[in-house]
């Protein structure tokens, strides 16, 4: 499966800060908001990413995190000259994807929660039409919004509603099979003028090939897309941070942990930063991790 992160668009309501910055790479406590869905699909075990941003961005994109190599990951780029809507993002990564199947994320979409790595890593190895996931919110029509029968299954869809049918958010992490690329070549753009997820989405669902996994209330999920957003999205992951004394979608890690890069490579990238807590804390698991490739390793670390 191959991935994307798309992040675009202009962050207007984000001005005056997104004036000179792109919104993903903003500050969520201490690090930037693009960790935060490219761990995500780290965790899913998707190695090939390709990152969509506006052509003033993606420069911003390219100097933190270059080809991905020092994660051993694959990262390109592709440009967005203007946000046409999120299914865009399936015409220019169609290279990318090729025959594959593909998971969307949003570039500041904030997933947190138990077992998320192993719930992603089951359900991508086989998806068949789209994989959607669904969340509690309290203010359903800033979403798409998703209404189930008795047995869970997707029973409609619809983009930002004045009168939400449910409460049920659907999140902006999507999984789809090789056929999203044409049924995205298909798609009339809405009546604001943008090729629509939720429209996508509504395709699968009428074919009956639309699965949502409901993510409950233990779990978290955020939009760092406004001002308090981003200030909440900020603190909760600094309190917890403080707190667990783990680092939340700290890359570095996760490339490690997942057997991307070895632990000799994982202790040089914190070395890189070691100003930092952040980078200290790296070179720390690093030197004290005990759960993968531990004997053969032939360096020691002070
Ligand atoms: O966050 C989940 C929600 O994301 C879903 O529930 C909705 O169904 C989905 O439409 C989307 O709603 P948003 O109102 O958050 O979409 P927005 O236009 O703000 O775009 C989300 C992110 O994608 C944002 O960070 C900017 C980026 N983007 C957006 C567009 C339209 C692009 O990179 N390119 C684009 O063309």
């Amino acid at each position: 499966m191959k991935g994307i992160v798309l992040a675009g668009g202009h962050g207007t309501r984000l001005h005056p800060i997104t004036l000179g910055v792109s919104k993903q790479l903003l500050p969520v406590y201490d690090k930037p908001l693009i960790y935060y869905p490219l761990s995500v699909l780290m965790l899913a075990g998707i190695t090939e990413i390709q990152i969509i941003s506006s052509p003033e961005d993606l420069d911003g994109f390219r100097r933190l995190l270059g080809d991905g190599s020092s994660l051993g990951i694959s990262l390109s780029y592709a440009e967005q000259d203007k946000p046409r809507g999120l299914a865009d993002a399936f015409l220019i990564a169609a290279d990318h994807i090729g025959d594959d199947s593909v998971a969307l994320v949003l570039g500041d979409n904030i997933f947190h929660g138990p077992k998320f790595g192993a719930l992603l890593h089951r359900t991508v190895r086989n998806v068949e039409g789209c994989v959607l996931f669904g969340y509690p919110v309290r203010d359903p029509e800033r979403y798409g919004v998703g209404e189930v029968d008795e047995r869970g299954r997707l029973v409609s869809i619809e983009e930002k509603p004045a009168r939400p049918r449910t409460n049920l958010a659907i999140t902006g992490l999507y999984l789809y099979d090789n056929k999203v690329v044409d049924i995205a070549r298909r798609l009339p753009p809405s009546a604001r003028g943008e090729l629509e997820i939720t429209d996508v989405n509504r395709t699968y669902l009428e074919r009956g090939e639309a699965t949502l996994i409901q993510l409950g209330r233990g779990f978290v999920w955020l939009d760092a897309g406004t001002h308090e957003a981003l200030t909440d999205a900020g603190q909760y992951i600094q309190i917890l941070e403080h707190r667990q004394g783990v680092r939340i979608a700290c890359v570095e890690e996760i490339a490690w942990r997942m057997g991307y890069i070895d632990r000799e490579a994982c202790f040089r990238l914190g070395g890189r930063m070691s100003k930092s807590p952040y980078g200290r804390y790296i070179m720390e698991v690093a030197k004290n991790g005990i759960e993968k490739q531990p004997k053969e390793m032939g360096i020691s670390m002070p």
